[in-house]
């Protein structure tokens, strides 16, 4: 979805500027770090590098490219992740018992498309371009979101060592917890969903409208230094607190603190891409799920925004969040919401945030014809919206229509909270 004009010159500018980044991304990783499936969510590094390329193939060579044959037979197999359309596919939960080919051999396949793929675009007409432009850009952004993936899933797999491997970076200074605003937002018939020029996914649209009552939503993220009052009050203990199906996941995995924080001799420490340190109580609470999250708004007497009401409250204040922290930083980490703005700080950037939206079709939605279908609709079933982006979501790829989505017990994605209140007719 996209009004962008692009050229052959400038879709094959970006083209590589997308596919190398990837294997900058992949380069801190030695080929066993590549091959490790730690839990069924996880993919192994080089299946999203050669899933990115298979898509590329898949959806643009094997419908353009004269003589067009796969650059294995069996890579279709092995690197389709959920289109049913295009054939069968190997067992998500099972890519990490794939040795062969090995992350050398996934970086020849990429070598391979990208020879393809840049003589195909150099030899098409403009006219050809303008038809195939908005696949080979879907391309690009489905490239972005397996970036982030990447680097979820790999912080995964390096967690479970106990030798502590870190990805790339240096902690920043520890952090204080500086003081929760509120910003109030008018509400009203207020238009959601995609509008401008730019590129969107079609969960995007169409754009639409939505009553809103007046309401406010905090101008930060939540602390952890906020989340240990609610652990110190027995947040993980009180079934009161908590939605039927998220006590049932704090009884079943004994769930007592964020993810990727660990006890040790009365210190809580977290596991972070760039090694593991005691929690810094000025820093985003991060990686917990919406459960997690829904139990600590309702805790502290407040609620989940709604993904309209957070939308909305963006464009209101103009989405324009030039400090935001994304993978560009390089902090690889949720960081500190700094000084008071008066505005809603951390929009894009730091933790994806979870709203109490149900991920389902915009009115009037339809999903393309064909295979590409397949790519958002079908998942409008048992997963809750989060909105904004986070410290590893890559510049550009954050907007204010923006609907990414998880399952709501999902913690390994880097998933964080903004309390909402008000928003009840008067
Ligand atoms: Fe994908």
């Amino acid at each position: 979805m996209t009004a962008t004009q692009w050229t052959a010159d400038t879709l094959l500018t970006r083209y590589d500027e997308v596919r190398s980044h990837t294997e900058r991304l992949a380069a801190p990783l030695s080929p066993e770090d590549q091959t490790v499936q730690s839990m069924p969510d996880v993919s192994p590094t080089k299946w999203h590098r050669a899933h990115v390329t298979w898509f590329f193939e898949t959806f643009v060579l094997a419908e353009n490219e004269a003589g067009f044959a796969p650059y294995q037979d069996q890579y279709w197999f092995l690197f389709n992740s959920y289109y049913e359309a295009v054939g069968p596919r190997y067992n998500r939960a099972e890519r990490g018992v794939i040795s062969r080919p090995g992350a050398h051999d996934v970086g020849v396949y990429r070598g391979n498309v990208d020879d393809r793929m840049r003589e195909l675009v150099s030899s098409l007409d403009q006219g050809t371009v303008d038809k195939l432009a908005g696949t080979i850009e879907l391309g690009f952004h489905h490239e972005q979101q397996h970036q982030e993936l990447l680097l979820m899933d790999i912080k995964h797999v390096l967690s479970l060592n106990p030798l502590r491997p870190t990805y790339a970076g240096a902690p920043a200074a520890t952090t204080t917890p500086d003081p929760l605003g509120w910003v109030d937002v008018e509400g009203g018939l207020v238009e959601i969903g995609h509008r401008d020029a730019g590129f969107s996914f079609d969960n995007e649209l169409p754009l639409h409208q939505v009553w809103l009552e007046p309401f406010r939503l905090a101008d930060r993220l939540v602390t952890n230094g906020e989340w240990l009052d609610f652990m110190a009050d027995g947040g993980y203990q009180r079934p009161e607190l908590w939605l039927s199906d998220g006590w049932a996941q704090v009884k079943a995995h004994e769930w007592r603190a964020p993810f990727y924080w660990t006890q040790v001799d009365g210190v809580w420490f977290e596991h972070t891409l760039h090694g593991t340190f005691p929690v810094d109580l000025g820093l985003p609470v991060s990686h917990v799920s919406h459960y997690e999250a829904d139990a600590y708004a309702t805790w502290a007497g407040k609620r989940l925004p709604t993904e309209a009401e957070w939308e909305h409250a963006v464009r209101s204040q103009g989405d324009d969040d030039a400090t935001a922290n994304l993978a560009d930083t390089e902090t690889w980490h949720p960081r500190a919401a700094g000084a008071s703005t008066g505005r809603l700080r951390q929009v894009h950037g730091d933790c994806w945030e979870w709203t109490s939206s149900a991920y389902l079709p915009y009115p009037g939605f339809h999903p393309a014809a064909g295979a590409i279908g397949e790519y958002n609709g079908k998942f409008m079933s048992g997963q809750m919206v989060l909105r904004g982006g986070c410290a590893l979501t890559p510049p550009g790829h954050a907007r204010a229509s923006y609907r990414n989505f998880f399952p709501p017990g999902a913690r390994w994605a880097l998933s964080g909270l903004r309390l909402a209140d008000g928003g009840v007719r008067a």
